[in-house]
Order: C-alpha cells, then structure tokens, then sequence
C-alpha cells in the first residue's frame, strides 16, 4: 500500500496573525489533530478540542469538572478561568469555577435575575442607553465603535442590573476598562481595579442588606436571608462573575458583529432593509449567526477531568485541563453548511456561542437583547456606516479565552 501523504505542517498558534484570523489554524486542527494537547502561551498546557460534537460532549460531560482544584499542575495553573486578577482578588466562588451541587444551589439563586420577562424589562433601559451613546458621537461623522458604543452599553446595563446607584456607575465604569485594557496578564492596573471593584461590592452588598431595592443584589441578600445560604463571599463572587462574564462578552459581540456586517455588504444590506421594515426576526436569527461566525468566546473557560476519559480517540488523563475551543467547534462543516459564509438567515443554527450543558450562559437574553438593540440602532440611526481603517491594520486583543478587537474606527454621514 503507498504511503498516506503526511498532513501539512501544524499551524503556529496564539501568533499576532492568529489573533487576527484564528480560522484557518482551527480548520487544520478539526481536521488532523481534534483533540490535541498544547502548550499555551502562559507555559501550562492543555487539551483543545476543536470539532462540534466532541466539544458539545465535553462541556457537558461529568467527568469534567470546572473547579481548578482538579487540575493536575495546581500550582500552575489554579484558578484561571479567564477573569483577569481573579486569584488575587479571592472571588473564586462562582459560578464558572464549582460543580453541582453548589452550582446548582448558587445558580438556582441568580437564576430569578434573567427570566424571559425580568429581561424583556430591561429593554426600555437598554434601548435609552444606545441612543445617549449614539448621540455622543453621531454628530461628529466619526466614531471608535469599540470604545465608544460596545465598551459602555454592557457596563451600565450591567450596574442597572446589579443596583449599583447612578452617581458611581461612572467609576464602575472606569475599574472595568482597566480590567480589560490590561487583558489577563499580572499587571498592577488589574490588580488595582479587582481590588477596587471587590471593596466596592463588599461595601454595596452592606448598603443593599439596609436599603433593600428592586435589583439583584438585593434579591440575593433576600434569598440568602431566607434560608438559601448564600454567604457574602459568594453573594461578591456572583456580582463579580456576573460583571466578567456579562461585560467583555457583550462588547465583543457589538464589536464582532459590527465588523463582520461592515465585511459584508450584502447581508448587512439585508438586514438594514429588515429593521427599517420593523421586522424582528432576521434581526434575531443575524445575531446568532454573527455569534456563531466570530463570537466573543474564543474558548469556552477553564475544565478538569476527575476520571480517565476518551474524547476524539485522545485519552484524558486525570488532572488534564481541557479548553473546549468554541470558534472552531461553530465552523465545523461536520455540522454547519457552508460554515465559513456569514448567513443571517441561517436556521439550522444551534451554535455553542453561549457554550452548553449545565454552564450555559444564564445571561445569554440579556445578552441578546443588547447585541440586538445595539445593532440594530447602529443600522438605523448610522445607515451609511462604513469601516474607517484597513482590516490589516485593526489590532485584536490577545487573551485566550475573549476574541474582539481592541478598536473599530468608523466614518458616517453626520446626523
Ligand atoms: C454575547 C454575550 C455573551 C456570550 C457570548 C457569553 C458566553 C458565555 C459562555 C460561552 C459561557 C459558558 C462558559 C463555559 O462553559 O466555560 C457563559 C457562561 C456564563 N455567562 Fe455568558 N456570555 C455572554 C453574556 C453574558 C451576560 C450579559 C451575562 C450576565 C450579565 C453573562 C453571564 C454568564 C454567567 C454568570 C455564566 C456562568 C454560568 C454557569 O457557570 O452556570 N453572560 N457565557
């Protein structure tokens, strides 16, 4: 029998170039090494699961936890799910770093806050935001998309929704744009704005217990107090999780999804004669697509096998870590038609952008209902928005479990 061909060459990963267009790289892994274990650039190493079904199965298997107690090298690695200056800040409690069935009881808590109808409430809230963000800029026939729509959207909605009073949402506001200036690595800005955001929550979380209000840290004060056991560590480490995985996320959804449309003439067209029509539902199905074809989370957050496991006929060891890579998951043709085109019609289209399994994104309306409002508004009010740089030369942020751009410069008819 003649030889098989060896595959091309492996790909360099997490380069500059990667950052900037990590597809093709994520093609080549899907198709010769699905599960292949990697050093990260931080020097720990892992498993990356790249094809559809083998992430659904592992971020749904019991054999994985999500506590960094299970990881092998705990020394090295403890603790990383992904929030920068987490460990340092001891708000480690939370939802993204316990398994049932503290999960389940902390996650039972919160997850009153995103109920369909709590959420369709905020609309209104949502909606009055981007038009005062539109407004700061849409004078002008410029903009920084990024910092100045994307990035304060999700931060305020997120104070809205924690309770944090309107005269100190501006300084909320301020921490979390350090926190991800900074990106994860060690440095003293984040440190400084994790422990500033922690003693804010710490003193907030006081305050809440006097003064209870209709917001969801009261709400959790009132469960906790009724029997539920929250303690006030965990009732921090819910805020503080619900701040990191609502915010950056969201941003990058505006920012991603934006991109991709000014990319995209033609659907971008599509969907602006849709809105304009006051239609909603290629607006809804658009939103999932662009999730699925350049989502905010790159790999979904940090897991560790408690038993020796099988996973794309790679053996997994007890203690190994396992990052479930989601961008290449939600192209992989075994699942999606055509998986690289941008289709905001697209039905068949059970994407693993808000991951899957027990950690789905319990913010995953509130979510929508921004990413929607945002871009909708942006089509509607902006309706000659156009890209105001070379995609060449637009910088991606290097973290690796995010994916967004660090600016998007655009130029428009002033209105
Ligand atoms: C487009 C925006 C968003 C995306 C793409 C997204 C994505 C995700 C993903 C992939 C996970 C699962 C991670 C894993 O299993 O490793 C997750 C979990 C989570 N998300 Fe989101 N998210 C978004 C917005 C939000 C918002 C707005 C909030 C809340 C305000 C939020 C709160 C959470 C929380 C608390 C978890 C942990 C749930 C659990 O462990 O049970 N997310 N998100």
């Amino acid at each position: 029998m003649p030889d098989q061909p060896s595959p091309p060459a492996a790909p360099a990963l997490f380069t500059w170039e990667f950052a900037a267009d990590p597809y093709p790289a994520y093609a080549w892994l899907r198709r010769h090494e699905p599960v292949r274990w990697t050093t990260l650039p931080s020097g720990v190493e892992a498993w990356l699961v790249t094809r559809y079904a083998d992430a659904r199965t592992a971020l749904a298997h019991p054999g994985l936890s999500k506590n960094p107690a299970h990881h092998a090298e705990s020394t090295a690695a403890r603790g990383r799910t992904g929030i920068p200056g987490e460990r340092s800040a001891n708000l480690m409690t939370h939802l993204l770093n316990i398994d049932p069935p503290d999960h389940t009881r902390l996650r039972r808590l919160v997850s009153k806050a995103f109920t369909p109808r709590t959420v369709a409430s905020f609309a209104p809230r949502v909606q009055e935001l981007t038009d005062r963000f539109i407004d700061g800029f849409a004078g002008r026939g410029s903009a920084d998309l990024i910092h100045e729509f994307a990035f304060p959207l999700p931060i305020y909605t997120i104070c809205d929704l924690l309770g944090v009073p309107a005269r100190d949402q501006d300084d909320f506001r301020d921490w979390a744009g350090m926190m991800i200036r900074h990106g994860g690595g060690p440095r003293g800005g984040v440190a400084r704005s994790v422990k500033k955001i922690r003693g804010y929550l710490a003193e907030l979380i006081h305050h809440k217990r006097e003064h209870p209000g209709d917001d969801l840290i009261s709400g959790l004060i009132k469960a906790s107090d009724h029997g539920e056991h929250l303690t006030e560590n965990e009732a921090a480490a819910m805020c503080f999780v619900l701040l990191f995985a609502g915010f950056e996320t969201t941003v990058n959804l505006i920012g991603n999804g934006a991109y991709a449309l000014l990319r995209h003439p033609e659907q971008r067209a599509l969907l602006q004669e849709s809105v304009r029509r006051g239609e909603r539902e290629l607006l809804a199905t658009g939103v999932e697509e662009l999730l699925r074809w350049d989502g905010p989370v790159e790999l979904a957050t940090w897991r560790y096998a408690t038993e020796p496991l099988e996973l794309g006929g790679r053996s997994i060891a007890v203690g190994d870590p396992v990052l479930v890579v989601l961008a290449a998951a939600d192209r992989d043709p075994e699942r999606f038609a055509d998986p690289d085109r941008l289709d905001l019609t697209r039905r068949d289209n059970q994407h693993l952008g808000y991951g899957h399994g027990i950690h789905y994104c319990i913010g995953a309306p509130l979510a929508r209902l921004e990413g929607q409002t945002a871009l909708a508004s942006l089509l509607t009010r902006l309706p000659d928005l156009a890209l105001a740089a070379d995609p060449e030369e637009l910088r991606w942020r290097g973290g690796l479990i995010m994916r967004g751009l660090r600016e998007l410069p655009v130029a428009f008819t002033p209105s």
